[in-house]
Protein backbone atom coordinates (compact mmCIF):
# COMPACT_ATOMS: atom_id res chain seq x y z
CA UNK A 1 0.00 0.00 0.00
CA UNK A 2 1.30 3.27 -1.01
CA UNK A 3 0.27 6.91 0.13
CA UNK A 4 -0.22 10.28 -1.33
CA UNK A 5 -1.34 13.26 -0.27
CA UNK A 6 -3.16 15.34 -2.66
CA UNK A 7 -2.37 19.35 -2.20
CA UNK A 8 -4.95 21.90 -3.10
CA UNK A 9 -3.33 24.77 -4.75
CA UNK A 10 -4.44 28.69 -4.93
CA UNK A 11 -3.57 31.09 -8.18
CA UNK A 12 -2.20 34.20 -6.68
CA UNK A 13 -2.57 35.88 -10.27
CA UNK A 14 -4.61 34.62 -13.32
CA UNK A 15 -3.94 36.07 -16.54
CA UNK A 16 -5.83 35.14 -19.90
CA UNK A 17 -3.68 35.81 -22.67
CA UNK A 18 -5.89 34.83 -26.06
CA UNK A 19 -7.64 31.93 -26.77
CA UNK A 20 -5.42 29.09 -28.57
CA UNK A 21 -6.72 27.19 -31.80
CA UNK A 22 -7.44 24.38 -30.03
CA UNK A 23 -10.11 26.24 -27.92
CA UNK A 24 -8.23 26.34 -24.95
CA UNK A 25 -6.88 29.50 -23.74
CA UNK A 26 -3.25 30.91 -23.11
CA UNK A 27 -2.43 31.66 -19.54
CA UNK A 28 0.20 33.17 -17.43
CA UNK A 29 -0.76 32.21 -13.38
CA UNK A 30 0.69 31.89 -10.57
CA UNK A 31 -0.32 28.98 -8.80
CA UNK A 32 0.50 27.79 -4.80
CA UNK A 33 0.33 24.79 -3.08
CA UNK A 34 -1.22 24.41 0.01
CA UNK A 35 -1.22 21.93 3.24
CA UNK A 36 -4.92 21.41 2.80
CA UNK A 37 -4.87 17.58 1.24
CA UNK A 38 -7.01 14.67 0.10
CA UNK A 39 -5.85 11.58 1.02
CA UNK A 40 -4.71 8.89 -1.47
CA UNK A 41 -4.13 4.94 -0.96
CA UNK A 42 -3.02 2.59 -3.54
CA UNK A 43 -3.01 -0.78 -3.52
CA UNK A 44 -2.55 -3.30 -5.76
CA UNK A 45 -5.42 -5.33 -7.06
CA UNK A 46 -6.91 -7.01 -10.42
CA UNK A 47 -9.52 -4.55 -11.30
CA UNK A 48 -9.74 -0.81 -11.05
CA UNK A 49 -12.22 0.57 -8.00
CA UNK A 50 -12.08 3.74 -6.35
CA UNK A 51 -13.61 4.25 -3.11
CA UNK A 52 -14.15 7.88 -1.70
CA UNK A 53 -15.49 9.15 1.61
CA UNK A 54 -15.89 12.62 2.44
CA UNK A 55 -18.11 13.86 -0.59
CA UNK A 56 -20.89 11.50 -1.46
CA UNK A 57 -21.85 12.67 -4.58
CA UNK A 58 -18.43 12.54 -6.74
CA UNK A 59 -18.58 9.72 -9.45
CA UNK A 60 -16.33 6.52 -8.50
CA UNK A 61 -16.19 5.38 -12.39
CA UNK A 62 -14.26 6.72 -15.65
CA UNK A 63 -15.79 10.44 -14.82
CA UNK A 64 -13.59 10.68 -11.81
CA UNK A 65 -10.09 12.27 -13.35
CA UNK A 66 -8.65 9.74 -10.09
CA UNK A 67 -9.87 6.73 -12.28
CA UNK A 68 -8.55 8.24 -15.41
CA UNK A 69 -5.23 8.75 -14.17
CA UNK A 70 -4.65 5.04 -13.98
CA UNK A 71 -5.86 4.77 -17.48
CA UNK A 72 -3.54 7.32 -18.49
CA UNK A 73 -0.69 5.76 -16.61
CA UNK A 74 -1.71 2.08 -17.87
CA UNK A 75 -1.66 3.33 -21.69
CA UNK A 76 1.48 5.55 -21.21
CA UNK A 77 3.44 2.25 -20.00
CA UNK A 78 1.45 -0.20 -22.49
CA UNK A 79 0.59 -2.15 -19.26
CA UNK A 80 -2.86 -2.94 -17.66
CA UNK A 81 -2.33 -2.36 -13.94
CA UNK A 82 -5.32 -2.73 -11.51
CA UNK A 83 -5.54 -0.40 -8.10
CA UNK A 84 -7.87 0.17 -5.17
CA UNK A 85 -8.10 3.73 -4.54
CA UNK A 86 -9.16 5.02 -1.22
CA UNK A 87 -9.25 8.61 -1.57
CA UNK A 88 -10.29 10.90 1.31
CA UNK A 89 -12.27 13.85 -0.24
CA UNK A 90 -10.82 16.98 2.48
CA UNK A 91 -11.14 19.82 -0.59
CA UNK A 92 -14.14 21.43 -2.12
CA UNK A 93 -15.22 20.28 -5.09
CA UNK A 94 -15.66 22.09 -8.08
CA UNK A 95 -13.94 25.19 -6.01
CA UNK A 96 -11.02 26.79 -7.88
CA UNK A 97 -8.60 24.93 -5.95
CA UNK A 98 -7.44 22.10 -8.06
CA UNK A 99 -9.53 19.07 -5.96
CA UNK A 100 -10.08 17.02 -8.93
CA UNK A 101 -6.45 17.64 -10.58
CA UNK A 102 -4.60 17.21 -7.70
CA UNK A 103 -6.18 13.50 -6.61
CA UNK A 104 -5.33 12.70 -9.96
CA UNK A 105 -2.01 13.79 -9.92
CA UNK A 106 -1.81 11.70 -6.66
CA UNK A 107 -2.87 8.83 -8.91
CA UNK A 108 -0.06 9.25 -10.75
CA UNK A 109 2.85 9.56 -8.30
CA UNK A 110 1.46 6.87 -6.29
CA UNK A 111 0.95 4.60 -9.29
CA UNK A 112 4.26 4.73 -9.89
CA UNK A 113 5.67 4.06 -6.65
CA UNK A 114 3.36 1.06 -6.16
CA UNK A 115 4.25 -0.69 -9.08
CA UNK A 116 8.06 0.84 -9.44
CA UNK A 117 7.43 2.39 -12.86
CA UNK A 118 10.36 4.69 -13.04
CA UNK A 119 8.73 7.59 -14.44
CA UNK A 120 10.29 10.57 -14.23
CA UNK A 121 8.71 13.75 -12.95
CA UNK A 122 8.43 15.26 -16.91
CA UNK A 123 6.70 11.88 -18.04
CA UNK A 124 4.19 12.16 -15.07
CA UNK A 125 3.49 15.64 -16.21
CA UNK A 126 3.09 14.23 -19.82
CA UNK A 127 0.94 12.02 -18.86
CA UNK A 128 -1.12 14.86 -16.17
CA UNK A 129 -1.31 16.97 -18.77
CA UNK A 130 -3.49 14.59 -21.18
CA UNK A 131 -6.23 14.80 -18.43
CA UNK A 132 -6.23 18.54 -17.41
CA UNK A 133 -4.08 21.71 -17.46
CA UNK A 134 -3.62 21.84 -13.43
CA UNK A 135 -2.50 18.32 -13.41
CA UNK A 136 1.49 18.68 -14.18
CA UNK A 137 1.36 21.44 -11.44
CA UNK A 138 -0.37 19.25 -9.07
CA UNK A 139 2.74 16.64 -9.97
CA UNK A 140 5.31 19.31 -9.20
CA UNK A 141 3.83 21.44 -6.67
CA UNK A 142 5.20 24.46 -4.52
CA UNK A 143 5.44 27.81 -6.48
CA UNK A 144 5.30 27.62 -10.14
CA UNK A 145 4.49 30.05 -12.90
CA UNK A 146 2.28 28.10 -15.27
CA UNK A 147 1.93 28.81 -18.81
CA UNK A 148 0.70 27.66 -22.26
CA UNK A 149 -2.86 26.38 -21.42
CA UNK A 150 -1.67 25.87 -17.47
CA UNK A 151 1.14 22.81 -18.14
CA UNK A 152 4.01 24.72 -18.79
CA UNK A 153 5.70 24.82 -15.80
CA UNK A 154 8.68 27.53 -14.40
CA UNK A 155 9.01 26.77 -10.81
CA UNK A 156 9.80 29.83 -8.57
CA UNK A 157 11.12 30.65 -5.22
CA UNK A 158 9.69 29.90 -2.21
CA UNK A 159 7.19 32.12 -0.49
CA UNK A 160 7.75 33.16 3.19
CA UNK A 161 5.14 30.48 5.01
CA UNK A 162 1.98 32.43 5.39
CA UNK A 163 -0.84 30.95 6.69
CA UNK A 164 -4.18 31.11 3.88
CA UNK A 165 -7.63 31.16 4.92
CA UNK A 166 -10.24 29.91 2.20
CA UNK A 167 -13.72 30.65 2.18
CA UNK A 168 -15.72 28.66 -0.38
CA UNK A 169 -18.98 30.24 -1.03
CA UNK A 170 -22.14 27.58 -1.34
CA UNK A 171 -22.60 26.68 -5.45
CA UNK A 172 -19.84 25.53 -7.88
CA UNK A 173 -18.41 26.82 -11.27
CA UNK A 174 -17.15 24.68 -14.38
CA UNK A 175 -14.28 25.92 -15.69
CA UNK A 176 -15.11 25.19 -19.04
CA UNK A 177 -17.99 27.55 -18.12
CA UNK A 178 -16.22 29.86 -16.82
CA UNK A 179 -14.11 30.29 -19.91
CA UNK A 180 -16.91 30.41 -21.92
CA UNK A 181 -18.33 33.05 -20.31
CA UNK A 182 -14.96 35.12 -20.27
CA UNK A 183 -14.73 35.02 -24.10
CA UNK A 184 -18.43 36.33 -24.33
CA UNK A 185 -17.55 39.40 -21.89
CA UNK A 186 -13.63 39.70 -21.86
CA UNK A 187 -13.31 43.14 -21.33
CA UNK A 188 -10.58 42.46 -18.97
CA UNK A 189 -7.41 44.49 -18.08
CA UNK A 190 -3.77 42.32 -18.22
CA UNK A 191 -1.58 41.49 -15.34
CA UNK A 192 1.87 42.52 -14.99
CA UNK A 193 2.93 38.79 -14.09
CA UNK A 194 6.81 39.41 -14.35
CA UNK A 195 6.76 42.40 -12.42
CA UNK A 196 4.28 40.14 -9.75
CA UNK A 197 7.36 37.88 -9.96
CA UNK A 198 10.17 40.29 -9.44
CA UNK A 199 8.00 41.34 -5.96
CA UNK A 200 7.61 37.96 -4.36
CA UNK A 201 11.32 37.30 -5.71
CA UNK A 202 12.61 40.56 -3.72
CA UNK A 203 10.33 39.69 -0.59
CA UNK A 204 8.15 42.47 -1.32
CA UNK A 205 4.89 40.95 -0.56
CA UNK A 206 2.96 44.22 -0.01
CA UNK A 207 3.66 45.22 -3.61
CA UNK A 208 3.20 41.60 -4.40
CA UNK A 209 -0.63 41.74 -2.67
CA UNK A 210 -1.74 45.29 -4.05
CA UNK A 211 -1.23 43.42 -7.85
CA UNK A 212 -2.54 40.01 -7.38
CA UNK A 213 -5.36 39.57 -9.45
CA UNK A 214 -7.29 36.88 -11.34
CA UNK A 215 -8.95 37.80 -14.85
CA UNK A 216 -11.84 34.95 -13.76
CA UNK A 217 -13.40 36.91 -10.87
CA UNK A 218 -15.26 39.52 -12.67
CA UNK A 219 -17.31 36.38 -14.60
CA UNK A 220 -17.34 34.34 -11.34
CA UNK A 221 -18.77 36.94 -9.54
CA UNK A 222 -22.06 37.59 -12.23
CA UNK A 223 -23.00 33.63 -10.96
CA UNK A 224 -22.44 33.50 -7.22
CA UNK A 225 -22.35 37.22 -5.96
CA UNK A 226 -20.77 35.63 -2.52
CA UNK A 227 -17.97 35.91 -4.01
CA UNK A 228 -17.37 39.65 -3.56
CA UNK A 229 -19.30 39.23 -0.17
CA UNK A 230 -16.50 37.14 1.63
CA UNK A 231 -13.22 39.19 -0.37
CA UNK A 232 -15.10 42.17 1.53
CA UNK A 233 -14.97 40.07 4.50
CA UNK A 234 -11.75 38.97 4.55
CA UNK A 235 -10.65 42.65 3.82
CA UNK A 236 -12.90 44.22 6.58
CA UNK A 237 -10.92 41.26 9.58
CA UNK A 238 -7.59 42.66 8.54
CA UNK A 239 -6.50 40.80 5.16
CA UNK A 240 -4.27 42.69 3.09
CA UNK A 241 -5.81 41.47 0.10
CA UNK A 242 -8.60 39.40 -0.82
CA UNK A 243 -8.64 37.71 -4.14
CA UNK A 244 -10.54 34.52 -5.95
CA UNK A 245 -8.81 31.01 -7.20
CA UNK A 246 -9.10 29.32 -10.36
CA UNK A 247 -12.20 29.33 -12.27
CA UNK A 248 -13.59 29.99 -8.67
CA UNK A 249 -15.52 30.26 -6.53
CA UNK A 250 -13.25 29.74 -3.62
CA UNK A 251 -11.74 33.08 -2.14
CA UNK A 252 -8.43 33.61 -0.03
CA UNK A 253 -5.96 35.67 1.52
CA UNK A 254 -2.63 35.47 3.04
CA UNK A 255 -1.87 36.16 6.25
CA UNK A 256 -0.23 35.67 9.66
CA UNK A 257 -1.14 33.23 12.28
CA UNK A 258 -3.09 35.62 14.45
CA UNK A 259 -5.16 37.37 11.76
CA UNK A 260 -6.44 33.79 10.06
CA UNK A 261 -7.34 33.01 13.68
CA UNK A 262 -9.31 35.81 13.97
CA UNK A 263 -10.77 35.86 10.35
CA UNK A 264 -12.20 32.56 11.37
CA UNK A 265 -12.79 33.66 14.87
CA UNK A 266 -15.26 36.28 13.37
CA UNK A 267 -16.87 34.50 10.38
CA UNK A 268 -20.52 33.81 10.29
CA UNK A 269 -22.01 32.85 6.68
CA UNK A 270 -23.18 30.20 4.66
CA UNK A 271 -19.87 28.88 3.63
CA UNK A 272 -17.37 26.57 4.22
CA UNK A 273 -14.12 28.37 6.10
CA UNK A 274 -10.80 26.59 6.33
CA UNK A 275 -7.63 27.79 7.48
CA UNK A 276 -4.26 26.12 5.68
CA UNK A 277 -0.86 26.98 5.11
CA UNK A 278 1.33 27.83 1.98
CA UNK A 279 3.22 24.72 1.39
CA UNK A 280 7.22 24.95 -0.58
CA UNK A 281 7.42 21.36 -2.16
O1 LIG B 1 -7.72 21.28 -18.78
P1 LIG B 1 -9.02 21.08 -18.07
O2 LIG B 1 -9.72 19.82 -18.50
O3 LIG B 1 -8.91 21.18 -16.60
O4 LIG B 1 -9.94 22.27 -18.51
C1 LIG B 1 -11.34 22.28 -18.33
C2 LIG B 1 -11.94 23.25 -19.32
O5 LIG B 1 -11.52 24.58 -19.01
C3 LIG B 1 -11.50 23.02 -20.75
O6 LIG B 1 -12.35 22.10 -21.38
C4 LIG B 1 -11.63 24.40 -21.35
O7 LIG B 1 -12.98 24.66 -21.66
C5 LIG B 1 -11.25 25.32 -20.20
N1 LIG B 1 -9.84 25.72 -20.23
C6 LIG B 1 -9.42 26.66 -21.16
N2 LIG B 1 -8.11 27.05 -21.19
C7 LIG B 1 -7.23 26.56 -20.30
C8 LIG B 1 -7.63 25.61 -19.33
C9 LIG B 1 -8.95 25.22 -19.33
O8 LIG B 1 -10.22 27.13 -21.96
N3 LIG B 1 -5.96 26.99 -20.35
Amino acid sequence: MVQELAFAKINLTLDILGKRSDGYHSLQTIMQSLDLADVVELEKSDAIELKISGNDSLPTDENNLAFRAVLAVNKACGKNLGVIINLSKKIPAAAGLAGGSSDAAAVIRGLNRLYNLNLTAEKMCEIGAQLGSDIPFCIIGGTCLAEGRGEKLTPLPALKNFSVVLIKPRGEISTAWAYKTYDENSTANHISTFEIIEMLRAGDYGSAFKNFANVLEAVAVKKIPAIETYKNFLLENGAEFALMSGSGPTVFTLTDELTAKKIAANFEGNAQIFITKTRND
